[in-house]
């Protein structure tokens, strides 16, 4: 580096200090900075605005060794993550966060299921209070950034604006939901559906098991959480609790890479749906038994993969997507005809109507398969069918506010992948900010998201919620 650029450079970073400190001490004059952020601007003092923005700094170094240290709490080598609900990484993941929280100055609690909620009061009593977070649980052989950067960076986010001096007047809170990944017990997004409130989700859980037969009441319970079944249903939200919800999230797609943006606002979750199917035939010895006499449940469930894909094809849209992700034949064995086949279906639409109509006719395949070859559907069994859920126009507008402060590039965009946003919609006015990841991978170990991309995530989140404190 030149001496002269060096030299023009500490001091504005001096200059920058100095008016940060400056800044700091004089409360009045932050505030009135930040109510031109609440989007009722007086005189327009550019100056003040951006001057206040210069002093939004993400400590990236910091939030980055945050990310690798979590990550080493895994169950699969790095640098795979495997976290599982209330597994023993879980529980020490889950106890690093808190203090995570406390160091930030944050109000720590955490409910019965181990949602945990860290509050920085606002300073009016008794108003909804401005919620963002995400998840830190993460399936077998993941990366290190889903979710993760929705928790971390939105402690950070808090940190940037206890940096900067601003008071909310809305109380903000951080969220980390409690096992977003179905892994354990076959439920996606469980904490957060709890709060949105599901009778059906407490009756299922009342009998859930993970694959070791471990109930759901005794996972808990290892990992410290001794609950009661009516623990479960005292969890929803009233609608007054939030008056917004924002998560941070890493795209878990290519476009904002491949477009070269910053910043994606979500405006819209596609509605996701899940299927069991079970075929049962009789069997038979692989040499012995001649075809007419056959009836194969592994055929029945290969015929009805293929018509998934057929019949999410034929709804004409690019937003209708299917998918069969597990599909098991027993006995499996290669001399055996298979006995019963066990396939698992997720179908995921922007438009809701179309996404059902194509489980109609999934169902209606699976009866007819079963009858053309004599087989039986011993079970189809639609697990969730989810509504899409929009983001609220307050929040996409508070959204919108920030990027454009920040300079960022944006665009507007549907998420594809469902998060535990899609459930706080139901009790919230919602959004989410997506930051651009490596080639769009994710749920991978080569999940990647730049240090630079974070920050600017972070710094989008902290002025978002910012404006949202102050409405
Ligand atoms: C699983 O546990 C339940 C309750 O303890 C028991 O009734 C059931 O038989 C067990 N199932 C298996 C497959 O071990
Ligand atoms: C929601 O509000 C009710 C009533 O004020 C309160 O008891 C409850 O703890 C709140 N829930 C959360 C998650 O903050
Ligand atoms: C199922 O079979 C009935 C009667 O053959 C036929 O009308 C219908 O189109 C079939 N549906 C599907 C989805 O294959
Ligand atoms: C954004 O761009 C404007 C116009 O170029 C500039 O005045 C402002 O300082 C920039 N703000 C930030 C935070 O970089
Ligand atoms: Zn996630």
């Amino acid at each position: 580096m030149e001496p002269k650029f060096l030299t023009s450079l500490l001091t504005l970073l001096l200059l920058i200090c100095l008016s940060t400190i400056i800044d700091a001490t004089n409360e009045d004059a932050t505030r009135k900075t930040m109510e031109e952020f609440s989007g009722y601007p007086t005189d327009s003092h550019h100056s003040i605005l951006s001057f206040s923005l210069d002093s939004f700094s993400v400590e990236s170094e910091k939030l980055q060794g945050q990310i690798e240290e979590l990550s080493t709490l895994s169950d699969s080598p790095a640098p795979s993550v495997t976290r599982i609900l209330y597994s023993e990484k879980d529980v020490l993941a889950r106890r690093f966060i808190k203090g995570i929280m406390k160091q930030a100055g944050l109000l720590v609690r955490e409910d019965a299921v181990g949602n945990i909620y860290g509050r920085w009061d606002g300073s009016e009593q008794g108003l909804p209070v401005v919620a963002t977070g995400s998840h830190i649980d993460a399936i077998p052989f993941s990366g290190k950034y889903d979710g993760v950067v929705g928790v971390l960076g939105a402690i950070e986010a808090i940190n940037v604006l206890r940096r900067s001096g601003f008071q909310p007047r809305r109380p903000l809170e951080v969220i980390m939901f409690t096992s977003e990944e179905p892994t354990r017990f076959g439920i996606s997004c469980l904490g957060s559906r709890l709060l949105a409130g599901s009778e059906t989700l407490v009756n299922t859980l009342k009998k859930a098991a993970d694959a070791q037969n471990v109930s759901f009441f005794d996972a808990a319970k290892s990992a410290g959480y001794n609950l009661s079944p009516d623990d479960l249903s005292n969890l929803v939200l009233e609608e007054g609790n939030y008056s917004a919800f924002v998560e941070l999230h890493i795209e878990q797609g290519p476009l904002l890479e491949e477009e070269g943006l910053s910043i994606g606002i979500v405006t819209a979750i596609a509605a996701p749906a899940s299927i069991k199917v079970e075929f049962e035939g009789n069997g038979g010895h692989a040499g012995a038994v001649l075809m007419p006499k056959r009836n194969d449940a592994g055929l029945a469930a290969a015929e009805l993969a293929l018509a998934v894909e057929r019949y999410v094809l034929e709804s004409g849209s690019i937003d209708t997507v299917g998918t069969v992700g597990i599909l098991e034949l027993h006995p499996g064995a290669i001399n055996s005809i298979p006995s019963k086949s066990h396939i698992e279906i997720d179908v995921r639409d922007i438009d809701e109507k179309r996404r059902n109509s194509v489980i109609e006719k999934v169902h209606e395949s699976a009866i007819n398969i079963s009858q053309t070859r004599g087989v039986k559907l011993s079970e189809f069994n639609i697990i969730n069918q989810d509504p899409p859920a929009a983001s609220d126009k307050s929040v996409i507008d508070a959204m919108e506010f920030a990027t454009k402060q920040l300079n960022l590039s944006h665009k507007f965009m549907i998420s594809r992948a469902y998060h535990d946003s899609l459930f706080m919609a139901r009790k919230s006015p919602m959004g989410m900010i997506f930051i651009p990841c490596y080639k769009g991978y994710s749920h991978k170990p080569e999940e990647y998201a730049s240090t630079e991309d974070i920050s600017n995530g972070v710094k989008v989140l902290a002025l978002t919620l910012a404006k949202l404190s102050l409405e």
